[in-house]
């Protein structure tokens, strides 16, 4: 168990089961975890800053040194401002390593204090996101197994 504290960041637009499975798995690793939803990361979310941070709660109430907050602004300067030393993301497969480097080149480039590590998905989760789990509910599939229950019920999700 690491002695730092480390956030997972995201927009969570909702939160699925693949990112359950990480954060999860940072608890395993950092002393505290703070799961920090960016407040103004998309352009026309379909949930609010708020219900994302309520319906991610929800989700880690098993894991005890699990916190949910959201943030505006720059993710490191957050970071810092909760003394976070490190940031976990999670990789479902190649093609998110292009933006994932960019994006730890570019945390790393406004400050040296904060370290980027990746956590790779689990297989069954390889697939998932968030639109495609927007999508599948828009259309009026059922969406169970791939997301919390919460966000199976706010999603309208009506299947059993
Ligand atoms: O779930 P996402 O949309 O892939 O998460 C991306 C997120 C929110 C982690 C990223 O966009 C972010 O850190 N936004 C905050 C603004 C910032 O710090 N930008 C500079 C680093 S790219």
């Amino acid at each position: 168990m690491c002695s730092f504290d480390a956030v997972v960041p995201g927009s969570f637009d909702p939160a699925t089961n693949g990112h359950v499975d990480i954060i999860e798995r940072a608890a395993r690793l950092f002393r505290r975890v703070i799961v920090a939803v960016a407040a103004n990361g998309i352009k026309q979310p379909l949930f609010s800053p708020e219900i994302r941070v309520e319906m991610l709660r929800d989700a880690c109430r098993h894991l005890e040194n699990v916190s949910v907050a959201s943030f505006d602004g720059l993710l490191v300067d957050y970071a810092r401002s909760i003394g976070a030393r490190t940031i976990v993301r999670g990789l479902r497969a190649v093609s998110d390593f292009e933006y994932e480097l960019q994006m730890a080149h570019t945390n790393r480039c406004l400050t040296d204090e904060i370290e980027t590590i990746f956590v790779p998905t689990r297989t069954d989760y390889s697939f998932l996101s968030s639109s495609i789990v927007k999508e599948i509910a828009r259309l009026g599939g059922s969406v169970e197994g791939l997301v919390p229950e919460g966000v199976r019920r706010r999603l309208g999700d009506r299947h059993e």
